[in-house]
């Protein structure tokens, strides 16, 4: 088969999310290509994931950067524009909701390429959200939808999208924890580069507009999990990422003694302090379903979810920015005995979204799958 694939990423979870499915076109001797819009640039938010994920550097940056929304999707488009005539692919994927995903998919949309939207039919159903924005515009232009649970499957249903253009496939998140989180228990120095002890330290991390953009609500959520940390002398760690750290610089928050702050970590860093926290506090999506992944209790410091199959096994509940919400979360996720399934696939995701694509000779298959 000689079909080209391009793959449109800008920012950290896209790369880590599209990590097993580059892997497996390397692997199985497919044909690709990686425009990255540069959305994250700094190092430790890009480049440190496409080493510990062993990818090749991207073909294209087209160095976007930070801005207003407008102005940066703009950026994008042109610069996608170009990238793809260059390339003229059979497929452009992207992945998830950010800004980079909306732009690859409108200008994929209208080209001859097929454009597949990787996680698809999420919904938090709170428009508040530029992701949920995003994610409906996504799945309303692409032609192949890889939902990663039947309850997205059925949200785009729902809105109507033909039942053809949707594959069931679990999310490539669950192949990347597998691919890396032994490796990540064998190469990670971080627990003792931090002095911290296996399950007797919590770790968070805050970042959505929604929380960090709003002085009360960040202060309201450090202090909530600082009061947690005091009554159960619990350590908290919290790489905190760049928007956030400007928006404490921003407000001028102290952030409570208790929440230790460290740089943004890598992917192996991150993922060995998920496994063996106590508990993680967070905003992020990504987050939510990979401690479901290790068997980790989390508490989500927000209104809604577009996961809410992590609520449904209970490993996550939500919680407001508040000591008494956060305390009460704590004792009721930390309940349980952390044995749920994982309800985001079987680890092989990469494997079904090409397959769904038409690599299905047995040869590809084979390689894809191994
Ligand atoms: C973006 C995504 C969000 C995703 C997050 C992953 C959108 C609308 N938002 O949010 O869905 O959860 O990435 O982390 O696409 N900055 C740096 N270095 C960088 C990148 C950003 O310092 O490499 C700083 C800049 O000051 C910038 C701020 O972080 O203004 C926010 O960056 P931006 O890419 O706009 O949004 P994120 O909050 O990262
Ligand atoms: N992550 C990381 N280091 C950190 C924080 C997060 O490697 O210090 C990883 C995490 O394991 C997950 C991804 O970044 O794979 C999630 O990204 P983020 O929370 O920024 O975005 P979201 O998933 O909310 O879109």
């Amino acid at each position: 088969m000689t079909a080209r694939i391009a793959f449109v990423l800008g920012t950290r979870p896209e790369i880590v999310k599209l990590a097993p499915l580059i892997r497996a076109c390397e692997k199985a001797g497919i044909d690709y290509s990686v425009i990255h819009t540069g959305q994250h640039y700094s190092d430790r938010l890009d480049g440190v994931f496409f080493d510990n994920l062993e990818l090749p550097q991207p073909d294209y940056n087209l160095g976007v950067g930070s801005g207003e929304h407008a102005e940066q999707t703009g950026e994008m488009l042109t610069g996608i524009g170009t990238a793809l005539d260059a390339e003229n692919p059979d497929t452009v994927l992207v992945q998830g909701d950010t800004n980079s995903a909306l732009a690859g998919g409108i200008v994929a949309s209208k080209l001859d390429a097929e454009l597949g939207h990787v996680e698809a039919g999420l919904r938090s159903f709170d428009r508040d959200m530029p992701e949920e924005i995003n994610r409906i515009v996504i799945d309303h232009v692409a032609d192949r939808l890889f939902a990663p649970t039947e309850k997205s499957a059925a949200h785009l249903r729902n809105e109507n999208i033909p039942d053809e253009r949707i594959a069931v496939t679990g999310n490539t998140i669950v192949d990347a924890v597998q691919q890396n989180a032994t490796l990540a228990e064998r190469k990670s120095d971080v627990l003792d580069n931090l002095g911290l002890t296996d399950g007797e330290f919590a770790l968070m991390t805050a970042h959505r507009p929604g929380n960090v953009d709003d002085k009360e609500r960040f202060e309201g959520l450090l202090d909530g999990i600082a009061e947690y940390a005091d009554k159960t002398g619990t350590e908290v760690v919290y790489p905190v990422h760049p928007r956030s750290e400007e928006q404490l610089r921003e407000h001028d928050i102290d952030v409570p003694a208790r929440i230790r702050c460290v740089e943004p970590l890598d992917f192996l860093d991150f993922l060995q302090l998920e496994n063996t926290a106590s508990v993680v506090f967070t905003d992020s999506g990504g987050v939510q379903e990979e401690t479901c992944i290790l068997g980790t209790p989390c508490v989500t410091i927000r209104d809604s979810t577009e996961r809410p199959e992590t609520l449904s096994v209970g490993s996550n509940t939500l919680a407001d920015p508040t000591a008494d919400s956060i305390i009460v979360s704590v004792f009721d996720v930390k309940s349980g005995d952390n044995d749920w399934n994982t309800p985001f696939g079987d680890g092989d995701a990469a494997g079904h979204i090409l397959w769904a694509l038409g690599f299905d000779s047995p040869e590809v298959g084979r390689v894809v799958r191994t």
